[in-house]
């Protein structure tokens, strides 16, 4: 990992001044590295770690570092990393280019070093987040939003990216596709598990360096909130619905509502679907003969379920 971010630094490396103050700033403040690990990993569980591999790392962190400074200018969220967002201190305008230019800089990397595969791989994704994304925007408006939708919302806005960032670790020393759709599944079911953990951190306490309450105030309904709903007579449903539309981001309002999904049962029903999936990415894990790699991805998974930040 000391390799890859000496590589990640060069890759956001520009001469132009404002640009360059912000990504020394993007570098310092990095986050848990997830993805590039599991391009790693994915590629030793595949066959021999490659610069390719590096280079695939590199692309994923660039893509997901663009994704989190697009997505706090969307969910207007001034925390990020345990510190201010790009949109808190530089304002959204120079949010949004730094971001498209993070994502062009991913995509040079692949064209210069001519990784067509890693780009039709990381270009799904990327595709899939966007889409993702919007669909959760268009359902907040209504505040009718089921299981199923979404589910679909974090595969596509998530587990796209989680599972490519395993296709490509793969990809980047095998052709062997039957273990490329192997190691996507993989990371798909270990995104699902991941954005679920994310979504109940929003129920929590601070201390995740991201503030809770940001899916409540955006008006996005996730797994808790929706089962605890399911859960409660017309009226109830009326009145909790009401407060969210209202929700300002008071605390007694907060407190009224993570009670609410306590009481009804939301946290844990969460936690029981994000274990069954942890427990499907197991089982594709398993296909894999005995390594260190295999041994060490997972533990990963182990983390991302249990994980505080
Ligand atoms: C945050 O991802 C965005 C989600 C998909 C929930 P991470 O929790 O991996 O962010 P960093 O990179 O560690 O900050
Ligand atoms: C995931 O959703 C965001 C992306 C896919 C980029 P969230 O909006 O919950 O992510 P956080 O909580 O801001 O990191
Ligand atoms: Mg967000
Ligand atoms: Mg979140």
């Amino acid at each position: 990992m000391s390799e890859f971010e000496h590589k990640f630094q060069n890759s956001v490396y520009t001469r132009v001044a404002l640009l360059n103050r912000i990504m020394i700033y993007i570098v310092k403040r990095k986050g848990k590295q997830i993805r590039p690990i599991l391009v790693f990993l994915s590629a030793g569980i595949s066959g021999e770690i490659s610069e390719k591999t590096f280079r695939g790392a590199s692309l994923v962190e660039l893509l997901h570092t663009a994704t989190l400074i697009h997505d706090d200018v969307v969910d207007d969220s001034f925390e990020r990393r345990g510190f201010f967002s790009l949109n808190a201190l530089w304002k959204n305008k120079i949010a949004v280019l730094v971001g498209d230019y993070l994502l062009a800089r991913g995509l040079l990397l692949s064209v210069d070093n001519q990784d067509f595969d890693l780009l039709g791989i990381s270009s799904t994704a990327v595709k899939q987040m966007s889409e993702g994304e919007l669909l959760q925007l268009e359902k907040s408006r209504t505040l009718n939003l089921q299981e199923p939708e979404y589910l679909d919302i974090i595969r596509m806005k998530t587990a796209s990216l989680i599972a490519s960032c395993c296709a490509m670790g793969a990809k980047s020393v095998t052709d062997d596709p039957v273990v490329v759709e192997n190691m996507r599944m993989f990371g798909e079911y270990v995104g699902m598990a991941f954005q679920i953990k994310d979504d109940l951190f929003d129920y929590g306490d601070e201390g995740t360096g991201k503030p809770s309450g940001v899916d409540i105030k955006e008006k996005k309904l996730t797994l808790p909130l929706i089962y605890a709903l399911s859960k409660v007579d017309r009226a109830e449903h009326k009145k909790v619905i009401k407060t969210i539309k209202g929700y300002d981001s008071d605390k007694n309002k907060f407190n009224y509502l993570v009670d609410f999904v306590k009481t009804n049962g939301g946290i844990s029903y969460a936690e029981k679907r994000m274990v069954e999936y942890q427990d499907k990415a197991f089982d594709i894990l398993m296909k894999f003969g005995s390594s260190a790699y295999r041994e060490s991805m997972h533990d990963l998974v182990v983390y991302t379920t249990k994980r505080e930040k």
